[in-house]
């Protein structure tokens, strides 16, 4: 089974995803991820990419795009969780394109739905827990790059639900809840 984990920063996709992959074997694919260990190793890409990451724009369809290919052609393994990936129509054209190439299909998309200032608040604490534990700090968590990167999902990644509801595909949940009972509501769809 093939899932999108669609949602706003701060939604909840990586610690749902981490919890799908951890209670049914899923693969996790997070672009976001992917990014910040281009960031983080110096690659050319790596430096293309990284004042617009922190800006909290989004990068090319071409440089993610071509990321989520390499895993797919990889192979050797069915049951991705896509965190993160697509943010736009022409990405989710090519992950579609993708799919059809490994023979594989997509199987639901659950957009985890978070009131806007439930999000700063989420943000802005990730930002200071992480200070106070002395870990690094994501570059894109502050009120400023939050803001932009919301405006970049209701621009363009939220055109996505009409897209994946017209395939039948579409499901929401609400994020607001606790994690667990996020957990549940996810399951609920996807063993239905
Ligand atoms: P990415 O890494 O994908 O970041 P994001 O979408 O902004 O999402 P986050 O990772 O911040 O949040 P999340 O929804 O995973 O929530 P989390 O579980 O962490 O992208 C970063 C950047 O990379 C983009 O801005 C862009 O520049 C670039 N990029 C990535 N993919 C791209 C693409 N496809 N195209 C173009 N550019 C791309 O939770 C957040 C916090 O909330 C945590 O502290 C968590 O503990 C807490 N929390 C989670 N669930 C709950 C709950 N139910 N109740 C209370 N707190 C909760």
């Amino acid at each position: 089974m093939n899932i999108i984990l669609l949602g706003p920063p701060g939604a909840g996709k990586g610690t749902q995803a981490a919890k799908l992959v951890e209670e049914r074997g899923m693969v996790q694919l997070s672009t976001g991820d992917m990014l910040r260990a281009a960031k983080t190793s110096g690659t050319e890409m790596g430096k293309r990419v990284a004042e617009v990451m922190d800006r909290g724009e989004l990068v090319t369809d071409e440089i993610v795009i071509g990321l989520i290919r390499e895993k797919l052609e990889a192979g050797g393994a069915s049951g991705f969780i896509f965190d993160g990936f697509p943010r736009t129509l022409k990405q989710a054209d090519a992950l579609g394109e993708l799919l059809a190439e490994v023979g594989q299909t997509l199987d639901h998309v659950i957009e985890l739905r978070v009131e806007d200032e439930a999000l700063v608040h989420r943000i802005v604490n990730r930002a200071e827990e992480a200070r106070a534990a002395g870990q690094p700090v994501r570059a894109d968590d502050n009120e400023e790059s939050l803001r932009t990167r919301l405006a970049a999902y209701y621009k363009m990644t939220s055109p996505l639900v009409g897209y994946y509801y017209a395939k039948g595909l579409y499901s929401r949940v609400d994020g607001m809840a606790a994690m667990d009972e996020v957990k549940a509501q996810i399951a609920a769809t996807l063993d239905a």
